[in-house]
């Protein structure tokens, strides 16, 4: 049986879900005052998590609310979209039978209902032009619109849309969703510049059509509380100072906590040593070498010693200044802004801004520790 607490997926149950009260709350209450929320947040924090705890929420307070997730991540173009999203509602609905009464709004094409290979309904449809796409869309968010109770739709990784070849995905969501009464969107997604611009950019179709919520790390203290409680309530004692030391350790980037909070549970007898700590990084860094090996085989000599500065300094705010560059060995301002530049592009490093200032470090955690020690 494997009981191991420290859950490596986005949500299980509110048991294994640290806190996010508040942010669950505010959430809740912007969709019961018919409004439509946008969450950001770095990678690996803790977002696609929350959605699920808003529903779980919705479902156990019994929110007059249907609930459907839809994950784009993998979505090239509007009709993978629509699929997407059409098997999102067929398989929450399923169980109501509504297949049927979702098939008779698409009236443009003829999906095909087949089982994938979990046994799950799957729907595919075939256009056979443009504008059977554009009026698929419209079909399927007046199902939406005319389902007998509110409908909130997540679509997760909404910055996807901008990957889509020929079609403005922005406008023509735009054009349909403000029409939309019985719908609430949750939209969701990691590169902040890309999605502020979305939201806030008043030449951009979606400008002011959403609440923002930006998704912060968890409370150290409470975070805490909640890993040595999951210790304890399977048998296993942990010091306050180890538990902070693995916070501290992984930089309370959440995804990376749990991670090893994982590691250290699976190795340790019933009380937590020291040791059990520093192995369970050694494993995990072990593990996951030879993919930053590969990264290292991908970038040039040049970017590699910038991750190095990056990671030793662990967070670094003036990125051309002639203290950081001479502490390195960069050549000039202009060769740093380059190679940040192309990592961020690669998102190997994170900028986090605010006011004036910018904030550089790696993205991955596990990573970051990696570059440290060489
Ligand atoms: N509140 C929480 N309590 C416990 N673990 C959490 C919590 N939030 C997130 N996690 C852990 O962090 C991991 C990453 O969370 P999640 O997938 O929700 O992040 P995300 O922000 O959606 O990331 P991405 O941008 O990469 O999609 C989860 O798999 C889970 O292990
Ligand atoms: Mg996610």
């Amino acid at each position: 049986m494997n009981d191991n607490p420290f859950i490596l997926e986005p949500y299980k149950s509110k048991d294994f879900f640290c806190d996010r009260e508040a942010e669950t709350e505010v959430i809740i209450k912007h969709l019961t005052n018919g409004r439509n929320v946008t969450l950001i947040s770095p990678r690996r924090l803790g977002k696609t998590g929350l959605i699920f705890r808003v529903f779980d929420e919705i479902k156990s307070k019994r929110l007059p609310f249907e609930t459907v997730y839809a994950d784009i991540s993998d979505t090239v173009s509007l009709d993978e979209f629509i699929t997407v999203v059409s098997n999102a509602i067929v398989n929450k609905l399923e169980k109501q039978n509504k297949i049927t009464s979702f098939f008779k709004f698409l009236k443009t094409v003829r999906p095909l209902l087949g089982v994938d290979p979990s046994g799950s309904p799957q729907v595919s449809i075939t256009f056979a032009s443009e504008n059977q796409k554009q009026s698929t869309l419209a079909e399927l968010l007046n199902y939406l619109e005319n389902y007998p109770k509110k409908v909130v739709v997540a679509i997760d990784e909404l910055q996807q849309i901008r990957e889509y070849d020929g079609v403005n995905m922005e406008a023509l969501l735009r054009k349909h969703i403000q029409h939309l009464h019985n719908v609430r969107f949750i939209y969701c997604g990691s590169k902040k510049h890309t999605m502020s611009d979305m939201f806030t950019n008043a030449k951009k179709p979606f400008y002011e059509s959403t609440t923002f919520s930006f998704l912060s790390k968890l409370s150290v203290p409470v975070y805490s509380a909640f890993i040595k409680k999951l210790f304890l309530s399977r048998g296993k004692a942990i010091t306050e100072e180890q538990v902070n030391y693995i916070i501290e350790w992984t930089r309370d980037h959440t995804y990376y906590t749990q991670r090893l909070c994982n590691e250290v549970f699976s190795i340790s007898e019933n009380r937590v040593n020291d040791k059990d700590i520093q192995t369970a990084i050694n494993t995990i860094l072990d593990q996951e070498k030879e993919r930053f090996q590969e990264i290292r085989r991908l970038i040039t000599s040049s970017q590699w010693k910038m991750l190095k500065a990056i990671a030793i300094e662990q967070s670094v705010k003036h990125i051309t200044s002639s203290a950081f560059l001479s502490k390195y060995g960069i050549t000039s301002g202009a060769t740093a802004l380059r190679n940040i530049n192309a990592l961020l592009e690669k998102e190997l490093i994170l900028a986090e801004t605010t006011g004036e200032e910018t904030t550089y470090s790696i993205y991955n955690v596990f990573f970051s520790r990696y570059l440290e020690r060489l």
